[in-house]
């Protein structure tokens, strides 16, 4: 019966803390969408290296994120939760899907351009190919449906192409994935630049709201946050400080924009902010309960992505055996 569900892919980076960011415009919508689709969540560490990583810290980002998945409320018996470097048909995938990938088309990515003026003194090959392995990732699954933040939807697009390109070249080999962005929190942007989108590399900790803040420091990061002199809390473009937030309070509350317009009418931005502080701290405090406990249990971690990684794996051989076939690689009979 299982087999019948649509297929979800999706996968974080663990190259830092996670944010809100985060939270609200993928890891949410996970939790929904988990009862009606078969869904396959990755630690995406492959990923990771294109920006230099400590290895020390890389372990510990990669458990905490694996952690993370599990305390958002993801189940580990419905769903395969996997970390990405623990099933080379990725890696593998991903060097033929580059032969079936453009310069032209890569270079012309938006996180490509701003991750290579970003870090000058590291621009590698991963990080031009990075969407080609993301691609990988996405196929290998014959995925539907790619639950994601806005600021993946150009990497999504060239998955699609590739998978195109690949399946007129040969005969259908991919299913051709869509992507799956929510409204209200699919761009959170930085908390002092809301021109930004709020990242977990940004050098200003006050951008940002992590996962794991403690009470205390999202209330003064929600406080210090940009808004305007204009004094009222509306929902537009003009006012982008208080747009982001109220994105934000849309995102957690579950409340449209226009309700949270009204309900402070009059009311200035203390108020606003005060509340929007009390409510995220509310969301997260179990999270970050259920997260800090799954952190002391490392065994327990251990199984599920052991346990995830060979599932992943058997779905993920049987597309990167079809696409050796088609390109003539010879296969050969295990001894
Ligand atoms: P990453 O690790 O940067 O982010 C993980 C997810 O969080 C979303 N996100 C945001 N959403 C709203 N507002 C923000 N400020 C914000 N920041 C991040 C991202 O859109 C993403 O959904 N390349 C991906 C990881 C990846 C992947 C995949 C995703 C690798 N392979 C296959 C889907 C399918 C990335 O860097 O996400």
């Amino acid at each position: 019966m299982d087999e019948e569900k649509k297929v979800i892919f999706s996968g974080v980076q663990p190259s830092g803390n996670l944010t809100i960011g985060n939270y609200l415009g993928a890891l949410k919508n996970w939790v929904l969408l988990q009862d009606d689709y078969r869904c396959y969540f990755s630690v995406v560490d492959l990923h990771a290296i294109t920006v230099r990583q400590e290895p020390k810290s890389l372990r510990e980002k990669t458990l905490e994120v694996l952690a993370l998945y599990l305390a958002v409320g993801l189940d580990p018996e419905k769903n395969t939760i996997f970390i990405q470097s623990h099933v080379p048909a990725h890696s593998e995938a991903a060097w033929i899907l580059n032969c079936f990938t453009y310069m032209g088309e890569l270079s012309r990515m938006t996180q490509f351009k701003d991750k290579a003026a970003k870090h000058q003194d590291n621009i590698n090959a991963g990080l031009l190919t990075y969407p080609v392995l993301m691609a990988a990732d996405i196929l290998l699954y014959q995925t539907d449906l790619v639950p994601i933040g806005a600021d993946q939807k150009q990497h999504l697009e060239l998955a699609r192409n590739i998978a195109q390109r690949f399946n007129n070249i040969y005969s259908p080999t991919f299913k051709i994935p869509e992507p799956f962005i929510g409204n209200e929190g699919a761009r959170i942007m930085s908390l002092q630049d809301p021109a930004k989108k709020m990242s977990k590399s940004d050098e200003n900790e006050n951008g940002y709201i992590l996962i794991m803040d403690p009470p205390d420091v999202i209330k003064r990061k929600i406080q210090r946050a940009v808004t305007d002199n204009l004094g009222t809390v509306k929902y537009a473009d003009e006012q982008p400080g208080v747009k982001n937030l109220i994105s934000i309070y849309s995102a957690v509350a579950g409340m449209p924009s226009d309700e949270i317009e009204n309900k402070y009418k009059g009311a200035g931005y203390a108020k606003f902010k005060q509340d929007l502080a009390e409510a995220l701290i509310e969301e997260l405090k179990p999270v970050q309960e259920k997260c800090n406990d799954l952190l002391k249990n490392k065994d327990y971690l251990k199984k599920i992505y052991s346990d995830g990684a060979e599932r992943a794996a058997k779905v993920a051989y049987k597309t990167l055996r079809k696409m050796q076939k088609k390109i003539g690689f010879i296969p050969y009979l295990a001894k």
